[in-house]
């Protein structure tokens, strides 16, 4: 095609009616600024690609999508009856069914209109079993189901709430109404709708990775996971991990609400606000619209720790990361050669700086095809990995999920003739354009598919690859105008019961995340896989971790850092971190050393940019940020066996290592709003400086006592203190009694015990585990107290401490 016909192709295609304009406007905030980015692309190659996909998206989806017929709502319509089922029942209106079932652990199931818990992408394994406690009971003109965790009433119409033991009002959902049909312009199939009412002082947290987060303020967000296509900024939404999973904390009480539905949606929320005065309160609004497929969703209540305990019963525990995934990645877009890979190793040796990881981003392929190495610039894997590995270093490799189109090249060989590649209504493989060219994408929903991909990593072990980072898998396919995916029509196996694009987009990754983590397992049973993803959905956890993915260099990426890592936590994602330093551009020293500082305290330290960024090693920012840099390598290098245990408490209880300032006290309404400080764990406190030339900040103090770690000094709880953060240094705090693992000075693990309050005792856990394979842990606790004022640490249950003990602060 040559230019000008491309040209003329993508005006008619952008402005071919008002109502097309409209949705077009509508769906992607930039429509206008389509034409110029459809012409501009016309410049280079890839460009044309783009735009040849963009325009074969359109008319692929014209073709196959199905048409819509007349626009028609409805509502349940009023009880007429109800049928009891074990942990509950079935409540009949006239014009639709509902099924609530209390599972054992005390989880909620909702389904209308005959949906069930399977199949289901998010859920772990086999619905768990009813609570046979759980009955349907009349209750006045409705029903109600009784259980230990949540009370459920059914109203006449169809509302449901869900309250706690206590009588407190958590939650109600209004009567849904369903779309029988929507506009053809936009090719929706029927969807629904779903208004619930919050608690005036509820904070809703999650929905996967949000930039303006961690707490969720009055604003739509969108359920279809998206490349934001650049460095993104925290007003950008949705980008690449979305999930309809909240987290709603409360006075009442805390819970979480998830729909298991993976279609395209929005989350349209308006924030509660309480009564001035005598004046009534204004509750919280969360108004659901979804695009298609079942109203089903589960209500799990508790303390934060029961919820995601809860959550991570249903949707599977956390991964375990290996050992030496805790320590500190490097990466670059960009290295280019073996030769440069060497150099920053041994620039981390030279300056002293520990260092776990480096990661090879797509220019290390031959021709960014995914599963190859450029025999030019990285001719000998093995041997690089090899020697890394003298230096205790691992390598990790991206893993891109669209292959070259490219006949004669092994993968698409392969998976063409194992028919793994995603294929349009008229049975044609669907082809895209991503990094290497013309693309085509497995189709993770077919078992067959994911088993040949799983495979494939077998090329990466021989390598000596040992972990994996999985990217551009919203899945991204370059388009020039439109959404940058796969055309909504695109035929998916979703396990054998067929469906479209607009069912399986949203679980690709997580389904490419399995594939990869159940290949390494055939591949590497001794080992524990490693893997990380940019996109994901509910339950991704099971298969390994998630990063921030393109946050843009600049104070805001900072504090959006922070937001992302808080909200995938409470979403059940516990290891993830940002780019450290930011994606984009050349952040100043003092920006690039402050997020640095965070990035010491999170799960995944990973620092990287894009190639055209400036660098990121931390002799690149002058000798004084290098010396911090290399204070906060340390620190994290000290903390490390603390990490270890908060990666297995993590594993057995779905509690992230990360946590919201209000984890142990969810009735506490300042912390609710506090976006700036987290907790690491049970032991300390990280208030990490987020603002540009800022030397000392204010950190609000849960309930208990505080230590700061630098100067040994004890805080009350409850207040609200100013603390000093030269360059140097972070703020942070040790709890009262806090009794954490960390390495000595020589090497071995050692008890670093916090004086507990007077009168109080304290304590903690170690988990000390299998550095990278599946033999089971061994956990200790330790207790603290004042013993003639002395603080002494004692093993939970008698016997030898069996480490030295360090005691910090002596003051009560
Ligand atoms: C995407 C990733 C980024 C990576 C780049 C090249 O933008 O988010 O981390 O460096 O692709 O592979």
């Amino acid at each position: 095609m040559d230019g000008a016909y491309l040209l003329g192709a993508v005006v008619g295609e952008v402005v071919g009616g008002v109502r097309d304009l409209r949705a077009a406007l509508r769906r992607q905030r930039a429509g206008s600024a389509d034409l110029v980015r459809a012409a501009r692309m016309l410049g280079s190659a890839r460009g044309r690609l783009a735009v040849r996909t963009a325009v074969r998206r359109r008319s692929v989806d014209a073709r196959d999508l199905p048409a819509a017929g007349p626009d028609r709502a409805r509502t349940p319509g009023l009880v007429v009856g109800a049928e009891p089922e074990p942990g509950g029942g079935v409540v009949r209106f006239s014009r639709a069914e509902l099924r609530v079932r209390v599972a054992a652990g005390g989880a909620v199931f909702c389904g209308w209109d005959g949906a069930v818990p399977l199949p289901s992408y998010a859920l772990a394994g086999d619905c768990p079993e009813a609570d046979p406690r759980a009955q349907l009971e009349p209750d006045g003109a409705g029903w109600r189901v009784v259980s230990e965790r949540i009370t459920v009433r059914i109203s006449a119409q169809g509302a449901v709430e869900f309250r706690t033991p206590g009588g407190l009002l958590l939650r109600t959902e209004g009567p849904p109404t369903w779309r029988d049909a929507a506009s053809p312009a936009e090719g929706r199939a029927p969807g629904w709708e779903q208004r619930a009412r919050l608690p005036a002082d509820a904070r809703v947290f999650g929905l996967g990775g949000r930039a303006s987060g961690p707490a969720l303020r009055t604003g739509r967000y969108r359920l279809w996971n998206t490349d934001p296509g650049g460095a993104f900024r925290p007003g950008d939404d949705p980008l690449s991990l979305t999930m309809p999973v909240q987290l709603v904390v409360a006075d009442a009480g805390c819970h979480l609400a998830f729909q298991d539905n993976t279609w395209d949606g929005e989350v349209a929320l308006w924030e509660g606000r309480e009564g001035a005065g005598s004046g009534p309160d204004q509750p919280g609004i969360c108004r659901l619209r979804m695009e298609g497929g079942p109203l089903r969703y589960w209500v799990i209540a508790g303390t934060p720790a029961r919820v995601l305990s809860g959550w991570t019963a249903l949707t599977g525990r956390p991964a375990l990361p290996p050992r030496w995934a805790l320590g500190h990645h490097h990466s670059r877009w960009g290295f280019g050669s073996q030769q440069e890979v060497r150099r920053v190793a041994a620039g981390y040796r030279e300056h002293g700086l520990p260092l776990s990881v480096l990661h090879l981003d797509i220019d290390h392929f031959d021709g960014h095809r995914v599963f190859t190495a450029d025999p030019r610039t990285f001719p000998d894997l093995p041997g690089l990995a090899e020697e890394l590995a003298g230096h205790g270093v691992r390598l990790v490799s991206i893993v891109d999920p669209a292959v070259k189109a490219e006949p004669g090249l092994a993968t698409y060989d392969g998976g063409a003739a194992a028919r793994a590649f995603v294929r349009d209504a008229r049975g044609r493989e669907i082809r895209g354009a991503v990094w290497p060219g013309e693309c085509v994408f497995p189709d993770f929903t077919d078992p067959a598919a994911r088993a040949w991909w799983g495979a494939q990593y077998r090329e990466r072990l021989d390598r000596g690859f040992a972990g994996f980072w999985h990217d551009m898998n919203e899945p991204v396919s370059f388009a020039a105008f439109g959404d940058p995916t796969l055309p909504l029509s695109a035929r998916h196996a979703l396990e054998g019961r067929g469906g479209d694009h607009r069912e399986a987009h949203n679980v690709y990754a997580l389904e490419m995340a399995r594939a990869g983590y159940q290949g390494l397992r055939e591949l590497r049973p001794q080992q524990r896989p490693f893997l990380f993803s940019r996109s994901g959905w509910a339950g991704m956890q099971r298969y390994g971790g998630t990063w921030s993915g393109d946050v843009a260099t600049g104070w805001e990426g900072l504090r959006a850092s922070l937001a992302l890592v808080l909200g995938m936590g409470l979403c059940g994602v516990p290891y993830s971190g940002p780019d450290v330093g930011g994606f984009s551009g050349v952040p100043s020293p003092e920006l690039y050393l402050r997020w640095f500082q965070l990035g010491a305290y999170l799960p995944l330290f990973r620092t990287h940019s894009a190639i055209g960024a400036g660098r990121r090693e931390p002799w690149e920012f002058g000798p004084e940020v290098l010396g911090h840099a290399r204070a906060a390598l340390e620190e994290r290098m000290r903390l490390l066996p603390y990490l270890e245990t908060l990666a297995h408490v993590a594993h057995r209880t779905g509690a992230p290592y990360v946590r919201p300032l209000w984890w142990k006290s969810p009735g506490d309404r300042a912390l609710r709003e506090c976006a700036d400080a987290f907790l690491l764990g049970d032991a300390l406190l990280v208030a990490p400086v987020l603002e540009e030339g800022a030397t000392s900040r204010q950190v609000r103090l849960p309930r208990g006592k505080w230590h700061d770690t630098a100067t040994g000094r004890a805080y009350p709880g409850r207040t609200t203190v100013r603390l000093d953060a030269p360059l140097g240094r972070i703020p942070v705090l040790a709890r009262a009694g806090a009794v954490l693992p960390v390495t000595g000075a020589d090497g071995r693990v050692e008890l670093e015990a916090w004086a507990p309050r007077t009168g109080r005792g304290g304590g903690g856990e170690v988990v000390v585990g299998d550095p990278e394979g599946w033999t089971a842990p061994r956990r200790e606790r330790f207790v603290s107290r004042w013993e003639k004022g002395r603080v002494v640490v004692e093993r939970e249950g008698g016997g030898e401490v069996g480490y030295e003990v360090r005691v910090r602060a002596a003051e009560a």
